[in-house]
């Protein structure tokens, strides 16, 4: 663990699980996510930082009782982007391993669509990209924040993830092909291949979600 020492005085604000974007009272859009890749990472930043916080979407309660780190419960986009904002603080490192959804009802009806026609149009509107955000408008706030990304990707992997690197000014990013079994929405294991912004490149074999968490901060205090 004396590696990991140098970790000690930051912050870690780890984020899991979907969010919800609702178009009327009953219905919502959202995605698979388990919430598993933020909970293994968060129980491991638990001995490592100063201070670990995980804000998750909607995920099973039973998974994050009794953890001795805080949790902050939030539904959809825009709810995570404010209990992030809310949680940074100078030398802190976010760890966005959510998948909030990407785009929500331009209106949110208030009472129940009612299955009239046979065709339903909705219109959406992108919700707010968190760690663009942070990397544009925020991270100059602060004085040492560190920002490592996912990426869920099913064709050109290593490309879109790389330009995800780029695009939200990450340190990090961590590439998953979601389309290889064993990897993935609601998996336990995962096969990920990890971007620094300088450039290096780790290759993951298949391991668990809870050794991938061990590698990404072996990445983290050693690049
Ligand atoms: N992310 C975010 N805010 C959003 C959507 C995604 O901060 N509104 C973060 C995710 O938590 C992840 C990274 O951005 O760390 C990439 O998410 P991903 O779903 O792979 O890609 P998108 O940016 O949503 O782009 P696309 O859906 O086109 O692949």
């Amino acid at each position: 663990m004396n590696q990991f020492k140098s970790l000690k005085k930051y912050k870690c604000v780890i984020t899991g699980g979907p969010t919800r974007e609702w178009l009327d009272p009953v219905r919502f859009i959202s995605n698979p996510s388990s919430g598993k890749m933020g909970i293994a990472l968060a129980d491991i930043a638990k001995k490592l930082f100063k201070e670990t916080v995980f804000i998750h979407g909607p995920i099973e309660p039973a998974k994050i009782k009794n953890k001795k780190y805080k949790t902050i419960s939030v539904e959809t986009t825009e709810d995570m982007l404010n209990a992030v904002k809310n949680e940074l603080e100078d030398n802190c490192i976010l760890i966005m391993a959510a998948a909030p959804a990407d785009y929500t009802p331009v209106s949110k009806e208030i009472n129940k669509i009612k299955k009239s026609s046979d065709q339903l149009n909705i219109k959406l509107k992108k919700t707010t990209d968190i760690l663009k955000t942070i990397s544009e408008k925020l991270r100059n706030k602060y004085s040492n924040i560190i920002t490592v990304g996912f990426a869920a990707e099913t064709t050109n992997v290593e490309n879109y993830g790389l330009k995800k690197l780029k695009d939200k000014k990450l340190d990090l990013i961590c590439i998953n092909d979601i389309s290889k079994q064993g990897a993935g929405f609601q998996s336990d294991t995962n096969i990920m291949t990890i971007y620094t912004k300088s450039g290096s490149r780790f290759e993951l074999p298949k391991l668990s979600k809870k050794k991938v968490a061990q590698e990404i901060f072996k990445i983290i205090v050693t690049t």
